[in-house]
């Protein structure tokens, strides 16, 4: 493997994660309103959830539907009703962000990478250390 393993530093905001009840509820003002774009709609059945994406700029909005009544976006619903429900931190390297994370004593709810939408490796970190946020890091994209 020839990646460099240089800044663990995340690079960019690469998306907003928000919680909804509908996709097609929620997309319309964003869509007609604000003239965003959905550019793709994924199902990730390990996640229970339905995903749309509207990108902005250099970065994007996800909308995050359940699929199931045992969603974690259902729970997260139950509790706070919709809104934001995660940033999402582009980083080069995903391990090396993760261990930098445990050694400062960071509490983290994915010890190693997952499969995140499109593909992607993913890894959350608790809202607990991080002032209330729910923080997502994706691995950038190796070309
Ligand atoms: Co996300």
């Amino acid at each position: 493997m020839t990646r460099r393993k240089q800044d663990v530093a995340p690079g960019r905001l690469d998306h907003v994660g928000v919680a909804v009840r509908s996709l097609e509820e929620a997309l319309a003002p964003y869509e007609k309103g604000l003239g965003l774009t959905v550019v793709d709609i994924e199902e990730l059945p390990t996640e229970k959830v339905r995903v749309a994406f509207l990108p902005m700029g250099d970065t994007r909005l996800e909308f995050l539907e359940p699929t199931g009544d045992d969603s974690p976006i259902a729970r997260f619903l139950q509790r706070r009703g919709e809104g934001i429900h995660h940033l999402c931190f582009q980083v080069d390297n995903l391990e090396a962000t993760l261990e930098r994370l445990r050694k400062a004593g960071v509490e983290l709810v994915d010890e190693k990478p997952r499969a995140g939408a499109g593909g992607s490796r993913v890894a959350f970190i608790h809202p607990r250390g991080m002032a209330g946020v729910l923080v997502e890091l994706v691995e950038k994209e190796r070309s």
